[in-house]
């Protein structure tokens, strides 16, 4: 076994309802000015109700910041950190998806005012403290309430992000009636990006080690089971509370091994033609499977006995990875996503761009089990057309 560093946050409390106990994890954290960063959607959905009122039993002061966009830009956490300056808060609660999380994380960091945003951008480059963060996820997707990483939008179609063990709350909330008006198409999006994030962090070349394989077998066991009950009866507490744990682990295991080629194919799709980054991921999935089986069908052969429990598999692993493959399309479909980059109505001509920018995505594709040249993502692209 190599050598690993694994971190993770401290404080997990999981359950239906736990929402309304923010107020007294807050108390616990010692906050008395708690800053909570959310997007309209959440504040329209009634879903801070619980939290707010539990805050006041507590004589906790709150202001809430409710204007994150989805993949929020620099502006954003600018404007969330003059508003949380002016508040005077000694505490922040990011509450709604990874975008509302995202913002919260820094926000922790740069209200200290000892750095501004263009110098933490990179791996390690926080330098000072944080304030107390407690994230509550909206959505069972991005597991970035467990990750060290905040990604912020910085042009018309780049992203960057900031990596620092600083940015790891101290305490999660996962509340599953938060996640219970989901639409469909968003539950099934965000819960096959969790279930990537599982699959690329087991397949990884980088740092994989015990505890992340542990937990990205459990989270697709949890994933695989429930996906579909999720989708298809949005108020299954018990579905949607696996959901929200499995993309818990899921983060906990991809902040610790990271991902690599689905990720790295799926960013130009979102940075092009703004496809939400679940459904980048689904797109391109089944094919950088069946690119990767040479190299990784043996750990693909042991996610697939998890993934398809019920199935009689062939001993053979690169067939059992054709196997995964197939399945991953028939599901997309299954949970009414589409399957193909043509339905996206993506132009065949567009595939070289789109190949080119998957291959500048180093930063991921080092990950990858097997090498991507120019030639291959444009091969996987064609596939996924
Ligand atoms: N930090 C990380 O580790 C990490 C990892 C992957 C992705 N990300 C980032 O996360 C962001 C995407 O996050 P996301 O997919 O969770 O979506 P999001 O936070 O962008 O939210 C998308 C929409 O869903 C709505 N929504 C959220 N919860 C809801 C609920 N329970 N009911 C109804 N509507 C709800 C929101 O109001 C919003 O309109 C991107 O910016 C991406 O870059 C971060
Ligand atoms: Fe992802």
């Amino acid at each position: 076994m190599s050598d690993f560093l694994f971190s993770a946050v401290s404080d997990v409390l999981l359950g239906p309802g736990t929402s309304s106990q923010v107020g007294d994890m807050a108390a616990g954290m010692g906050i008395q000015r708690a800053l909570i960063v959310t997007d309209p959607g959440i504040i329209e959905f009634g879903l801070l109700d619980g939290a707010t009122e539990n805050l006041k039993q507590n004589n906790i002061s709150c202001h809430i910041y409710s204007d994150v966009v989805a993949d929020p830009p620099e502006s954003v956490v600018m404007d969330a950190v003059r508003i949380a300056q002016e508040f005077g808060c000694d505490g922040v609660i990011g509450f709604g998806g990874g975008s509302s999380m995202d913002v919260a994380k820094l926000l922790a960091v740069l209200i200290k005012g000892k750095q501004a945003l263009a110098d933490i951008y990179g791996i390690d480059q926080i330098t000072g403290g944080r304030l107390p963060l407690m994230q509550v996820p909206t959505t069972a997707g991005t597991g970035s309430e467990a990750t060290m990483v905040s990604i912020i939008t910085t042009g018309e179609t780049t992203k960057a992000g900031v990596v620092s063990r600083t940015l790891l709350a101290d305490k999660i909330i996962l509340d599953a009636s938060l996640t219970i008006g989901l639409p469909p198409a968003i539950t099934a999006a965000t819960g096959i990006d969790a279930m990537v994030h599982a699959i690329e962090a087991f397949t990884t070349k980088s740092k994989k080690n015990p505890l992340s394989d542990m937990l990205a077998c459990e989270a697709l066991r949890l994933m695989a089971d429930n996906i579909e009950i999720a989708v298809k009866q949005g108020d299954n507490l018990k579905a949607r509370s696996a959901m929200l744990l499995g993309a818990m682990l899921a983060g906990q295991a991809f902040a610790n091994a990271p991902v690599a080629a689905v990720h790295a194919l799926a960013y130009p799709l979102g940075g092009n033609y703004h496809i939400p980054h679940g459904l980048s991921n689904s797109l391109v999935l089944p094919h950088v499977l069946r690119f990767n089986a040479s190299h990784a069908s043996e750990l693909y052969a042991r996610l697939a006995a998890i993934i398809l429990p019920d199935q009689q598999l062939p001993d053979d692993s690169v067939a059992t990875t054709e196997l995964l493959a197939d399945h991953f399309l028939v599901l997309a479909d299954d949970l009414g996503l589409p399957n193909t980059l043509r339905q996206m109505n993506i132009e065949e001509g567009d595939l070289p761009m789109l190949a080119g920018q998957a291959v500048l995505q180093q930063r991921l594709l080092v990950n990858n089990p097997r090498e991507v040249s120019l030639e291959d993502a444009l091969a996987i692209y064609s596939q996924a057309f």
